[in-house]
């Protein structure tokens, strides 16, 4: 048993039994599947809120789901979903509860922390939000000099950009065009560079976003981008208070910088910088879309919210999800997962699914430190399918990896597209269609000499199909489904956490990158001696002053 009261993972009967199902199935055709099983469609999909979940193209029995199911039974996830939603300090290495799900319930639930409810909190700092939503959508706030907002600026990194500049694409149709939205997130002077090279200061907002307010990368581009401003209006520093508002847990630290507290949008230590932009994280985004559709989007999580807690696990879709992952993660080698959605508005889905699901799930020790001998958190990737197939999907239909993968798309089209555009969307669908079927099913040696095709060719042009995919279809997008989706993923990365007993809420894993950047920099710019610096590195360092002529 370890501190967590747990055996070991790998040495529970229910892990066991798993293996020695992989080993009995062998290699289970997907065909075989379909061909024995004409329900097998309607059987394995889901319907929750406005998604339909297809799961039948996955290398999985009635039995496999049953020994995945006994084995988050085994290890205890409701218990540690109970536990999330009742506002226990389940992220065990910083003592902090984890209740990113609170920020999306409604206002009569009571959720304590510390014997707290902490939901009216939730609340009222929506309404300060939508408050300063609408002023700066009406025009009603204005800038130094009078002029009213054109362009607003989210200075943040990690989930302080990844989460509403996602958002912000997704539902472009919904945003104020007469507003412009830039999001500024890296250290490289770049970044800052060209989202202020056109803008107006007089009319520039920006939105400084950091849970902490320590982030360097954060406090540098605020600093630029202050000194951008005041430069631009004349240096006076009453500017400040009109041109910079911010979102953060750490009010000292927003004063410090110069940012009046009332212009600061506060959150608490229980949401994770990775589950924040349901929080005051979104503000630039409910700037845009406005603060029905702010409210709307967060129905949708709730909605998921709900179905996570209360379905029974055979149709609970996060629970079915993330045991999938486990079952390609853990007992077919899989390294990777693949988020191919067939929508341009979230091109920018899949990154954000990254900070998500690797910064929780990247860890190789369990809840109380000791080393895990099973794979955790896969690596997530993916960008639009239809331009992923004309790039990488000949590895994901002929390669040798095991790469399962999620296809997501709309029935209709959203926005204003022309008659002509949106008449597209059939062809973009059937793209879909069509992928989930050549990586399910692929093409057999005797169809391909059927068509004539030269001997030699033969295996060049042969698909061995048994790629597994989850086909995740909903009527069309809005920002209800867009809560709806994140929350689904959010809690599908919660029950893998849960099975392989490690804690999603912490990232260690980023810290120690940050000490030794603190401590080369000054090596980089006065050449001065750092204490122990590898060979490589000091080579490395000596060679980029040379370069910079110092
Ligand atoms: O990458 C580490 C991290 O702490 C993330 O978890 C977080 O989202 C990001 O940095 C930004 O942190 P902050 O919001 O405190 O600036």
């Amino acid at each position: 048993m370890n501190a967590e009261g747990r055996g070991r993972l790998d040495r529970m009967p229910e892990w066991t039994a798993l293996a020695r199902h992989r080993d009995k199935l062998g290699e289970v055709r997907l065909r075989e599947l379909f061909d024995t099983d004409p329900g097998r469609a309607g059987r394995y999909s889901l319907r929750v809120g406005d998604l339909h979940l297809d799961y039948s193209k996955h290398l999985v029995t009635d039995e496999t789901l049953a020994l995945l199911r006994e084995l988050a039974a085994a290890t205890g996830v409701t218990e540690l979903r109970d536990a999330m939603f009742r506002g226990e300090k389940i992220n065990n290495t910083e003592g902090r509860a984890v209740l990113h799900t609170a920020l999306r319930a409604p206002h009569d639930t009571v959720v304590e922390v510390d014997g707290e409810n902490v939901v009216p909190a939730v609340h009222s700092v929506l309404g300060k939000m939508s408050v300063f939503a609408n002023r700066v959508r009406s025009g009603d706030w204005t800038g130094h000099t009078g002029r009213r907002i054109r362009t607003v600026v989210n200075i943040g990194i990690g989930g302080s950009d990844l989460g509403p500049a996602m958002a912000y694409e997704v539902l472009r149709p919904w945003t104020d065009r007469e507003l412009q939205f830039r999001f500024v997130s890296n250290v490289d002077g770049a970044d800052l560079h060209e989202a202020l090279r056109d803008l107006d200061p007089a009319e520039t907002l920006f939105v400084i976003s950091s849970k902490t307010f320590t982030t360097i990368e954060t406090i540098t581009n605020a600093t630029s981008a202050r000194s951008w401003l005041l430069a631009g209006l004349g240096g006076d520093e009453a500017a400040v208070a009109r041109h910079f508002v911010a979102v953060s847990t750490n009010a000292e630290k927003v004063a410090e910088f110069g940012i009046d507290t009332t212009n600061m949008f506060e959150f608490w230590d229980w949401v994770g910088g990775r589950y924040s932009y349901d929080s005051a994280i979104g503000l630039s985004l409910m700037i845009a879309i406005g603060p029905e559709r702010f409210r709307e989007m967060l129905a949708g999580f709730h909605l998921m919210d709900e179905h996570f807690r209360s379905a029974p696990p055979e149709e609970n879709a996060p629970l079915l999800l993330g045991l999938l992952g486990i079952w390609y993660g853990n007992f077919h080698d899989a390294q990777s997962h693949a988020v191919l959605p067939y929508s341009h508005y979230l091109s920018r889905f899949t990154a954000y699914l990254q900070q998500l699901d690797m910064e929780s799930n990247g860890k190789s020790v369990d809840r109380s430190g000791e080393p895990v001998s099973w794979q955790t958190g896969p690596v997530v990737w993916g960008t639009p399918g239809t331009n992923g197939q004309h790039a990488y999907y000949q590895l994901l239909h002929q390669g040798t990896k095991v790469v399962p993968a999620d296809l997501i798309g709309f029935a209709r089209p959203v926005g204003e597209l022309s008659d002509d555009l949106a008449a597209q969307h059939d062809l973009l669908m059937a793209n879909l269609f069509a992928q989930g079927q050549a990586l399910a099913f692929g093409k057999t040696e005797d169809e391909v000499r059927a068509e004539g095709v030269p001997e030699e060719q033969v295996p060049h042009r042969t698909f061995h199909g048994n790629h597994p995919t989850t086909t995740i279809l909903a009527s069309e997008l809005s920002p209800s489904v867009l809560g709806q989706l994140i929350a689904l993923y959010e809690h599908k990365v919660f029950v893998q956490g849960a099975v392989w007993n490690i804690d999603s809420f912490d990232q260690w894993g980023v810290e120690l990158g940050k000490v030794l950047a603190k401590r080369i920099e000054p090596a980089l710019t006065e050449g001065a001696e750092v204490a122990g610096l590898d060979g490589s590195t000091a080579a490395l360092v000596a060679r980029y002053r040379e370069l910079r002529g110092r």
